[in-house]
């Protein structure tokens, strides 16, 4: 899809969908992204340990038992263990991302500082701190101190100087009212239907993220086609939002439980249609199309009238693709200024035709020849 500032369309060159494949390894993360061809990876999705030091049984007011993360995988002996860590996975990640590829990572207070300040020390260039904002967090059990009510996403590139990482800024600005995207996003806890549950009704998992989180982050920060990958694969968020949203994936699970819930889920999961898909394509990254070409291709004839919205203007079109008012002669832009006596202006948006069922704007044509374009 192109969309032009004012909203007209034209399709974007096609995007192997059918290639997308989807595949969970089991076992470290370390190890197994080492085996990765280096610099073939799109996006890296990491939701690592949190290392959240929880020491002892959590309880409410009532002494009922809180489910809280406590499990082996979050624990480690020392902040240092766990930079060791950090620092092993990271660099395993970075050798397998492409120079345009971008890096998410997300923590709580307990380890982002860590991890962004390790970040930035392997080389990795920090483009913006998300705050996903809970609308259900959990209340806060223990000592004297506010409710977690948030979480924190870095979104990195892989070095300072990477050149072309995808943000696709018009879609999301498209989506947002045409107002820009924000960095704090207010997206719940993930609960009801999407919450994986084994046979005895309890969570799969301590730590299953949002879709509408991943969801998010793929659509700003990926295309269809891209492959995607998560070390810390849990429940196979990242994969089952990434197959519904035509990228490929590969997630990395050390435990087999996790592996096996995830792989279910994600062959669960029906891609959406791809023309829901496709790219939406700026009106900077629209292929060039002259206004001569209009003429070229019999959409406008010579001597044809070109008219503003309200029919007060008109300017003759010439064979040679530049068009006359009065005794000016120019570019459909130049003659569009020079008729309302403006600074500036785009010809596209400014021009009309007569057509039998009223006046058509010409960008509207040169929207019908990218399309054709696009579908060649
Ligand atoms: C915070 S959870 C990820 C949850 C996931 N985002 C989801 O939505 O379900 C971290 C996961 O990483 C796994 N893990 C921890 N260390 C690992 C390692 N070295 N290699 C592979 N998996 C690891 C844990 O078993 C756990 O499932």
């Amino acid at each position: 899809m192109v969309v032009s500032r004012r909203g007209a369309s034209a399709r974007a060159p096609r995007t192997n969908f059918e290639s997308a494949s989807h595949s969970i390894i089991v076992g470290d993360c370390v190890a197994e992204m080492s085996k990765l061809q280096p610099g073939s990876v799109d996006l890296v999705f990491a939701d690592p340990p949190y290392n959240l030091q929880l020491k002892g049984d959590l309880k409410r007011p009532d002494e009922s038992h809180v489910d809280a993360v406590n499990d082996d995988w979050d624990k480690f002996d020392s902040f240092s263990a766990y930079d060791d860590f950090t620092r092993a996975w990271l660099l395993a990640a970075r050798r397998a991302m492409k120079p345009s590829a971008t890096i998410w990572v997300i923590g709580s207070y307990h380890n982002i500082f860590r991890v962004g300040a390790i970040m930035q020390d392997l080389g990795f260039w920090l483009l913006n701190d998300i705050v996903w904002r809970k609308t259900n967090p959990m209340p806060n059990f223990r000592g004297r101190r506010f409710t977690n009510a948030h979480e924190t996403m870095i979104w990195a590139a892989r070095d300072e100087k990477a050149k072309g990482y995808t943000f696709n800024y018009e879609a999301l600005k498209a989506a947002n009212e045409d107002v820009q995207a924000r960095s704090d996003w207010l997206i719940p806890l993930c609960t009801g239907e999407e919450r994986l549950k084994g046979a005895d009704g309890k969570k799969v998992h301590p730590t299953q993220k949002p879709e509408g989180l991943l969801a998010r982050v793929l659509l700003s920060s990926s295309k269809p086609g891209d492959l995607v990958i998560d070390p810390f694969n849990g429940t196979g968020t990242t994969g089952a939002v990434a197959k519904r949203l035509g990228r490929s994936y590969i997630g990395f699970e050390r435990d087999k439980t996790y592996a096996k819930a995830a792989e279910a889920r994600i062959a669960a999961v029906e891609p959406l249609p791809e023309e829901s898909l496709v790219p939406f394509m700026t009106a900077r990254e629209a292929p060039r199309v002259a206004f001569s070409e209009l003429i070229e291709r019999g959409m406008i004839m010579p001597g044809t009238k070109l008219f503003d919205a309200k029919k007060k203007l008109g300017a003759l079109v010439r064979a040679d693709g530049a068009i006359m008012f009065g005794d000016k002669v120019g570019s459909i832009h130049r003659i569009g200024a020079v008729a309302q006596g403006a600074q500036a202006c785009n010809g596209w948006t400014f021009w009309h035709v007569e057509t039998k069922k009223g006046l058509k704007l010409i960008d509207e044509l040169r929207a019908e020849i990218r399309a054709g374009m696009a579908a060649e």
